[in-house]
């Protein structure tokens, strides 16, 4: 049994709602439900803010514990070495992931802070992204064992 920590950032709350044609529809509060009948047998947490800074005390509490973390810092990822100097200190490896393919989008979003200190991204593959970075964690942390 492992935890796996899903965290979104700014304007993810409003997912269902926002730009449906880049977002889709789907709510991430029912989606995450799905996921977590999917990984039963393992304890699935969701965190979000909009909040830089909640953000990291987040990364800073749950990112010491033998945990996985799957981040998807929204338009932070961008523009915030805040975060990405919190995800090289915290412990956990740390998959970011996209819903868009930002490499698709605007020339800004073509380049992550975050990249470099996270284990991997996952990007433009949708809400599918985040149920593959948590197999892809759980796998990891069932190896270390
Ligand atoms: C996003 C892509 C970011 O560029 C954007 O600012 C978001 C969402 C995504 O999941 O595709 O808020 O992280």
């Amino acid at each position: 049994m492992a935890d796996i920590h899903i965290v979104n950032g700014p304007n993810l709350n409003l997912l269902g709602r926002r730009q449906p044609e880049i977002y889709g529809k789907r709510h991430f509060e029912a989606f995450f439900e799905e996921m977590k009948e999917r990984f039963a047998g393992h304890r699935l947490h969701y965190f979000q803010s909009n909040s830089e800074g909640a953000l990291i005390d987040y990364l800073h509490k749950v990112g010491f514990g033998k945990v996985g973390i799957v981040l998807n810092a929204g338009a932070y990822t961008h523009t915030s070495i805040a975060l990405a100097d919190a995800v090289a200190a915290i412990a956990a490896p740390v998959v970011e992931v996209h819903i868009s393919n930002v490499y698709a989008r605007e020339s800004f979003r073509h380049h992550s802070y975050l990249a470099p200190v996270c284990v991997g991204s996952i990007v433009g593959l949708g809400f599918a992204g985040y149920a593959l970075a948590v197999q892809y964690l759980l796998d990891i942390l069932q190896h270390e064992q």
